[in-house]
């Protein structure tokens, strides 16, 4: 199985939302990590041809996908970043629905929703109503009708938005357990989603395709980059300003830097290992703004 995108082009009006995007793909699973509005959703429409290229290809096993049309739809599941569900339906009938629109036979569809259920964890809750679910069981339907045709490629937008700890990692299970004969293409803006499951890390900004790899050598490229710096509050705003910055301890009266830089940030800074949390905020973050965001992953003052 070969899934080959060559220099991919989507425009709205002047804005490219994806730009000159090159990659192949096969069996495995494939993290697209990029922030807000970087392209991840348009290139996975694309590659599920409902948006059309404003140039570029995309092929399947040497063919054309939007050649191969309903072939190609056939060997394809998607779940939408936005996932509409209709709320009165119960999960049951949902998949059921779901199934007869993929053209499933009857007896086949059963069969399949049946065994869906118990895999996702969702047999107790198939008499519920979809409006009742909690998001991380919605989530779970979601990608139940994306694999109720044992797709080959599997795409999957923002799958994890509003999972609670726990789900997130039944969720890694699942993927790894579904990418066994599939291709397993998944967006996130979290890295710890991707960070053990996928095969290769694909990071997208501005439509561009920026780096991708593996995460051993996503973060092997960081070496000599990530610096521990310890310095005095002033010094600190103004490193701040200049460096990237991951994280921020306090130490005594001064403060520990977890500094993201080509180059040696000062005399004293003392070279740490890196993560692909500090390569994701090596591409992605902006100095001071990163920091004022506060995220998750920043130990603030
Ligand atoms: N139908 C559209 N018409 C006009 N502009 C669009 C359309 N779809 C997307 N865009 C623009 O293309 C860019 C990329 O958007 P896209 O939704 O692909 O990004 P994304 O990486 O999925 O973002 P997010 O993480 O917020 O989901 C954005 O600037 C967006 O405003
Ligand atoms: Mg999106």
């Amino acid at each position: 199985m070969e899934l080959e995108i060559k220099h991919l082009k989507k425009r709205f009006g002047a804005a490219a939302a994806v730009d000159d995007v090159s990659c192949t793909m096969h069996q495995g699973v494939y993290g697209l990590l990029g922030v807000n509005g970087a392209g991840k959703t348009t290139l996975m429409r694309m590659l599920c041809t409902l948006v059309h290229p404003t140039a570029g290809e995309i092929t399947y096993n040497g063919r054309d996908i939007f050649e191969m049309d309903a072939q190609y739809r056939n060997l394809l599941g998607y779940l939408p970043q936005e996932f509409g569900f209709y709320p009165d339906f119960t999960v049951e009938e949902y998949l059921s629905y779901i199934s007869a629109i993929k053209g499933l036979r009857p007896a086949v569809a059963g069969k399949r929703t049946r065994e869906l259920l118990r895999q996702m964890g969702l047999s107790e809750v198939r008499k519920k109503k979809m409006k009742k679910l909690s998001g991380g069981m919605k989530r779970r339907v979601g990608i139940a009708q994306a694999i109720l045709n044992d797709p080959e490629i599997l795409i999957l937008d923002e799958p994890t938005v509003g999972l609670d700890p726990n789900e997130r990692i039944r969720f890694r299970n699942l993927i790894s357990e579904l990418a066994h004969e599939r291709l397993v293409l998944l967006s996130t803006h979290i890295v710890s989603d991707v960070e053990y499951i996928a095969d290769q890390i694909l990071l997208m900004k501005d439509g561009r395709l920026m780096h991708s790899g593996t995460s051993e050598e996503i973060v092997a490229a960081m070496e000599e980059r990530v610096w521990n710096c310890v310095v005095s509050h002033k010094e600190a705003s103004e490193c701040m300003r200049r460096y990237k910055v991951a994280n921020v301890k306090p130490a005594q009266e001064q403060l520990m830097l977890r500094v993201l830089s080509a180059e040696k940030p000062m005399a004293d800074a003392v070279e740490l290992e890196p993560t692909l949390e500090d390569a994701f905020l090596y591409y992605f973050g902006s100095p001071a703004q990163e920091f004022a965001k506060g995220g998750e992953h920043h130990g603030l003052l």
